[in-house]
């Protein structure tokens, strides 16, 4: 590593990642990050070194990557529009496909618009700093994505975390806090490594006795919850609706890009304050042609939210019933907690030595003593590859004695 005088206070920092990483992967077989599957492109499968793998530690939750319709609309989109965007939205970035994917999304979600941003992170970080800065105050639930924490910080405005889905706790820090500015409060809808929901009756009314905005993040709940997929609000029977939905375009959309629904006037003002909107390239055609068309599959095909909540339900229960730790999950992503990361990253190993990839998510990701492998089940798992995959997980925990039996 480089020890010259500038490098002084980084070289260690460096050295002592890298020898974690020795410690975690001393040899090829224990590598479990950064492992470059190739997919069997439609099917939950994924080969390594000549051998084929069940996958069920991706996204993809409406199975429908791969899709033939989804891979020619996204053939047909680079077809008409080329492989690039010729610039920022703004400027000449922005082609008809882009805005006909705006209307499709706020149809779907039967919103007045919505704006396409290059990813999840950016819609984030985008919507939250033109949201608030400097007096404003921002209330995070302390499992809220990356993502969210990162716009908090960067835009300036004060930021107080509450307990995880705790109304009570979020009550007492809007009563405690300064009212002078906008108060903004952000959940995720579904939390990326519990699969829990978020509680949104409760959050909205603290929210209206407070005189507080309700941003949610739906990663993890478009395709996954609602009897049709629509969300966190579909799934309270739309007793109450949040203030500014932002999702993403690369979990069970199979493709790239972020999106917030809101009113016209709202998206004009975004599309001038939002930065990561303003100054970054316009998403690429075939990103775009293929969201809209799995936007449109989701639409008329219901059956795949259905399949893969019942499929994870079945899963959870079988773990369970084996002595698993699933946490707090009640949806399609299902974490098998197992203690240490040294444990997540063996059970990972046995995992794939059993023929089934079950990805590991430890600290900081997750608290201390609280790694797993985070599983998600897919409308692409048939009811035999659940069982199947069940059947690996259970037999590799039981040979590192990470479960009874
Ligand atoms: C809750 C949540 N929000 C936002 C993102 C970011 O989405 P993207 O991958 O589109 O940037 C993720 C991705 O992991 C996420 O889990």
């Amino acid at each position: 590593m480089n020890d010259s005088v500038a490098w002084r206070h980084i070289t260690p920092k460096v050295e002592a990642i890298n020898h974690r990483i020795r410690e975690l992967e001393w040899e090829p077989a224990r590598r479990n990050n950064f492992v470059a599957y190739t997919p069997e492109v439609g099917t939950p499968y994924v080969h390594l070194d000549g051998e084929r793998f069940l996958m069920m530690s991706g996204y993809g939750y409406v199975g429908l990557n791969g899709d033939p319709r989804v891979l020619e609309a996204a053939k047909a989109a680079v077809d008409t529009y080329g492989t690039g965007t010729p610039g920022v939205r703004a400027l000449a970035g922005t082609v008809p496909l882009h805005e006909e994917l705006e209307g499709e999304i706020a149809k779907f979600f039967g919103r007045e618009g919505a704006l396409v941003f290059s990813s999840g992170y950016a819609a984030n970080v985008g919507t939250i700093g033109a949201l608030v800065g400097a007096g404003d105050t921002i209330f995070l639930d302390k499992l809220d994505h990356a993502s969210i924490v990162d716009g908090a910080q960067l835009s300036g405005a004060k930021l107080t975390r509450f307990r995880h889905n705790d109304p009570k706790h979020l009550d007492s820090r809007l009563a405690a806090a300064d009212k002078s500015g906008t108060l903004l409060v952000i959940v995720d809808s579904v939390y990326s490594m519990d699969g829990d929901i978020a509680p949104l009756p409760e959050l909205r009314e603290v929210c209206d006795r407070h005189g507080a905005l309700l941003m949610v993040d739906e990663a993890h709940a478009l395709g996954t919850i609602g009897a049709t997929g629509r969300g966190i609000e579909e799934h309270f029977n739309y007793e109450v609706k949040a203030d500014i939905k932002v999702g993403t375009l690369s979990k069970a959309v199979p493709s790239n890009g972020g999106y917030l629904c809101g009113s016209e006037a709202f998206l004009q003002y975004l599309k001038r304050l939002a930065r990561p909107f303003l100054f970054s390239a316009a998403l690429n055609p075939a990103a775009v042609g293929a969201a809209l068309e799995t936007i449109r599959i989701l639409d008329r095909e219901p059956w795949r939210v259905t399949h893969a909540q019942t499929e994870s339900a079945r899963f959870r229960s079988i773990v369970q019933e084996a002595g698993f730790d699933t946490g707090l999950s009640q949806t399609a992503v299902v974490p098998l907690i197992v203690g240490s990361d040294e444990n997540a990253w063996d059970f990972a190993t046995a995992s794939r030595k059993a023929g089934v990839i079950g990805l590991p998510v430890m600290t900081p990701a997750v608290e201390k003593g609280r790694a797993r492998l985070r599983i998600a089940i897919t409308a692409a798992h048939s009811k035999d590859d659940v069982d199947a995959g069940a059947e690996a997980f259970i037999t590799a925990a039981r040979q590192l004695r990470l479960i009874g039996g």
